[in-house]
């Protein structure tokens, strides 16, 4: 048995970061690793991108139930105000590694957090831990597609000064190959997520670490999972792949849209293309995607 009153004192399971941009397909894979029973995986926790337990709180108050839900995960039903008095002097490594001492020996740990990717210093404090890495990628095209269309839904209803903002931002995309200003952001944002994580990654010995693509993983389920958990040393577990529930998830954690799905839409992967062309891209994202040597399905 583990002390679990020490952070430090024993050797823990592994730790998995998913790494990607946001609108990755990174909700979808992190439920579908949470469905193997060797992998314990909660909503985004956070707790990587802040120094210690008490910043962690303040700064981000609704990641507290996603620290929650892992001790539900783990049959351990922890509540908030005694999850406070125990950590609240703990460094953020020391949160993960007590998190981890309540897992068997080959269980892992998910966490998926997007946020990550937006700074190197981020992805390097992940050293302290024993970690292994995903690194998620999808297209860029159907990341903006996919973050243009929620930003649309959030705004629809907005009345009369949205409606005002949408006609100016078809403008706008006549004028700059069919993207928008809050498209090229986005296209700038994944690009800089790209590489920073391609460059912490370089550091990172190569069983520590597997890139899936989300086309892949869609397209081609079965095997692209097989494929990943080879390299965690995991058997393939078929259910899987089977239908999951309707998770509803928190504002600001994860993807909005996930409960409107229960199955993998394979279809889902080439959506960008009824409103996109690869020319519109910036020569830095074609480079870059070119390197990442993204699957391009027809
Ligand atoms: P949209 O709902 O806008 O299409 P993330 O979790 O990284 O934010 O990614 C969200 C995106 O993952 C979704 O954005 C969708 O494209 C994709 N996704 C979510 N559930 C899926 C499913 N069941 N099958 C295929 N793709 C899915």
């Amino acid at each position: 048995m583990m002390d679990r009153s020490k952070p430090g004192a024993a050797t823990y399971p592994k730790l998995i970061f998913i790494l990607s941009s946001e609108r990755s397909g990174s909700t979808l894979l992190r439920v579908i690793l949470g469905k193997h029973p060797q992998i314990v995986a909660p909503a985004e926790l956070f707790l990587l991108a802040y120094p210690d337990y008490a910043t962690w709180r303040r700064e981000k108050p609704i990641a507290i139930e996603s620290l929650e839900e892992f001790f539900r995960l783990v049959g351990q039903n922890k509540h908030r105000a005694e999850i406070d008095i125990h950590c609240q002097n703990y460094t953020s490594t020391e949160v993960y590694r007590w998190m981890l001492s309540f897992l068997n020996e080959r269980t892992y740990l998910v966490d998926k957090t997007p946020a990550y990717a937006n700074r190197t210093e981020i992805l390097k404090a992940s050293t302290q831990l024993d970690s292994f890495y995903i690194w998620l990628i999808r297209h860029p095209l159907a990341v903006i597609d996919s973050y243009l269309r929620l930003r649309s839904k959030r705004r629809t209803g907005a009345g009369l000064r949205a409606r005002g903002r949408s006609f100016l931002e078809r403008a706008e995309r006549v004028l700059d190959r069919g993207l928008n200003r809050a498209a090229r952001r986005r296209e700038a944002k994944w690009v800089q997520q790209q590489i920073n994580i391609g460059r912490f990654l370089t550091s990172v010995p190569n069983n520590q670490k597997h890139t899936i693509c989300f086309e892949d993983l869609v397209t081609a389920p079965e095997c692209s999972l097989r494929r990943l958990l080879g390299d965690l040393g995991l058997a393939f577990e078929p259910a899987m792949l089977y239908p999951f529930p309707r998770q509803i998830m928190k504002r600001g954690i994860g993807d909005q849209n996930f409960h409107t799905r229960s199955q993998i839409q394979p279809e889902l992967a080439l959506q960008w293309k009824q409103r996109f062309s690869e020319q519109s891209l910036r020569p830095q994202t074609s480079e870059v995607l070119k390197m990442l040597k993204v699957r391009r399905l027809e």
